[in-house]
């Protein structure tokens, strides 16, 4: 309900315009809202007909109830809706998730756990204002201006734990998306007359005084109150003593984090996907199972890797990676948990019931990565530890869904790739995920590696023929220093040819990857190590999908 309204039954999103009856929507929002998303019928007749006597307010939430009931479930739909005595009821016995309920939690946290990551992630699940559709509708205003208060003020406490710990770059990008969304806000104005201080740059620090005056009288005709006044003049007077600290970058390793993970260091840059991520963390706040899928070398693991580095706070018990690739047999799942988890068998208990007892109270996230080999053993123990574990979630990764009850699906897209046909400038190809990615790698191959008017072209093909597949723009990368970008791209363009039998048709996305490992495993005379541990993923991975 932040940003807009969109609501899903099982795997089924309801379209927009199914709700033709507004008040049907705006009786399952009022539900979503309230506290246990129960309340009474006298309530919601009060609530959404505030101006009809008792009998034609009654015979409204009849007809509306039927009309919401048959949207969320032309069979079921008492199901999802139910009359419980005198009250109504949102999916009572159900899952439900409520974003608002998510960054509510994530904000409480937030502002307990006093660490930067977990602001961030609360901020994350802010993605809009309440039900910005419904602006005129009453009973929805005040929530909407606490929960943009509850932003605000997230915003605020990060802005200051940034300065706190000499990270001023990173406080004053904080606070111009508060004034971007809020220009009149003198917190967030004199925050940035501090950090501007604490970078020297007092001239700045004026200047933004000036400007919160002249936006306080046009839209208020109103003068800057004390505070903000009181510190200008201690500028001006050059009497502001703030003691600047050392940037602490990277951020310190905080000894209670490092236990609380067991997250690899990444070994080279993850390029784009930022608003992929900002999705993804979404969802997962909005789920308990959410599984990465696509094919074989799209970045399901890297991409589950960053987020879960990103939320390493979140959970009080953190953030544990359980690594299934090199299993050879699904029995082997609950044990690859329990060691990562350091849960000791129990020789009288079966070990999954040992997991259980172990992860019951904890508030935990388990990354199970790579579990295509072993979709049914893992579905099994994600069903079992979901059903009696409540505030453990999963992010798993897998060529295919785990087809469990509650799961949701993301399918990891393709770094953004250039058109094939024409030639673009460098500039141009700088905006590309997948033309930055082929540069970082080639760069890593050959310090000197650029993009120049003169191999543009070339690499925009490479990328563009793989389909943005970032192991494949990877494994081409790796050649450069070795052969020549052209030849690069023409012994790839050769191998995919093999594939379609010469035809130039689109290659599905596995066979790609495949024509690149094919072509990359011929070219390594000197298989580099790195190379092909990346490659023993992918042992017995050529399998068709199921799908
Ligand atoms: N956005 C990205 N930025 C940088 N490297 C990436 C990105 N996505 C994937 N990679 C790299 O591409 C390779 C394949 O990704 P991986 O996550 O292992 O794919 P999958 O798990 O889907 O098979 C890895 O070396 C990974 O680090
Ligand atoms: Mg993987």
């Amino acid at each position: 309900m932040l940003g807009r309204f969109r609501i899903s039954v099982g795997s089924r999103t309801i379209q927009d315009d199914a709700w033709r009856l507004k008040k049907a929507a705006a009786l399952v929002k009022l539900l979503a809202l309230s506290s246990g998303h129960r309340l009474h019928r006298e309530q919601v007749m009060y609530t959404l007909w505030p101006d009809s006597g008792r009998k034609a307010a009654s015979n409204n939430l009849r007809k509306t109830l039927h009309a919401a009931r048959r949207i969320l479930d032309p069979d079921a739909g008492s199901r999802y809706l139910a009359s419980e005595d005198e009250s109504l009821v949102l999916c009572p016995g159900e899952n439900l998730w409520v974003d608002v309920e998510a960054f509510q939690e994530a904000a409480a946290a937030a502002h307990r756990a006093k660490d930067p990551a977990t602001y961030r992630a609360a901020l994350d699940l802010y993605e809009g204002e309440l039900l910005p559709a419904d602006r005129y509708d009453e009973w929805t205003e005040e929530r909407r201006r606490f929960l943009r208060e509850t932003y605000l003020s997230l915003a605020l406490g990060l802005a200051r734990l940034h300065e706190e710990r000499g990270d001023y770059e990173r406080g004053l990008e904080v606070l111009h998306t508060v004034l971007a969304e809020d220009p009149s806000n003198e917190q967030a104005r004199m925050g940035l007359m501090r950090l501007y201080v604490l970078l020297g740059r007092e001239g700045e620090a004026l200047a933004q005084y000036e400007r919160l005056r002249q936006i306080l009288h046009i839209q208020f005709g109103s003068e800057p109150s004390t505070a903000p006044r009181r510190l200008r003049d201690e500028i001006v007077a050059g009497r502001l003593s703030l003691s600047p600290r050392p940037p602490v970058s990277p951020p310190s390793p905080d000894p209670a984090h490092a236990s609380r993970h067991n997250l690899p260091a990444p070994r080279n840059s993850f390029v784009g996907w930022n608003r992929e991520m900002l999705e993804v963390k979404r969802a997962l706040a909005m789920t308990r199972l959410l599984t990465l899928t696509g094919a074989g070398g799209t970045g399901k693991t890297r991409l589950a890797l960053e987020i879960a580095r990103d939320l390493v706070t979140t959970y009080t018990d953190g953030v544990w990676v359980i690594e299934l690739a090199e299993l050879s047999e699904g029995d082997l799942v609950p044990q690859a948990v329990a060691e990562t988890l350091r849960v000791h068998e129990q020789p009288s208990q079966l070990l999954t019931d040992t997991l259980i007892d172990a992860l019951r109270p904890k508030s935990i996230l388990l990354v199970l990565d790579n579990c295509e080999h072993l979709v049914e053993a893992v579905a099994r123990l994600a069903d079992t530890l979901l059903n009696s574990c409540p505030r453990v979630k999963i992010l798993a990764t897998s060529r295919e869904v785990l087809d469990v009850r509650g799961e949701v699906s993301w399918i990891v897209p393709s770094l953004s790739v250039p058109d094939s046909q024409g030639s673009p400038t460098v500039e141009q190809l700088e905006r590309y995920e997948s033309t930055r990615l082929f540069v970082e790698r080639a760069r890593q191959r050959d310090v000197a590696f650029a993009l120049t008017p003169a191999n543009a072209r070339t690499v925009a093909k490479i990328c563009h023929r793989v389909d943005g597949i970032p192991l494949a723009i990877e494994l081409a990368a790796a050649r450069v220093g070795t052969i020549s970008v052209e030849q690069i791209s023409e012994r790839l363009e050769y191998c995919l040819m093999l594939l379609t039998g010469g035809g130039r048709t689109t290659i599905p996305r596995q066979r790609t990857l495949r024509g690149t490992l094919d072509w990359s495993h011929k070219l390594l005379s000197e298989p580099e190590r790195v190379l092909f541990r990346r490659l023993s993923v992918f042992t017995g991975g050529w399998r068709q999908q199921r799908s």
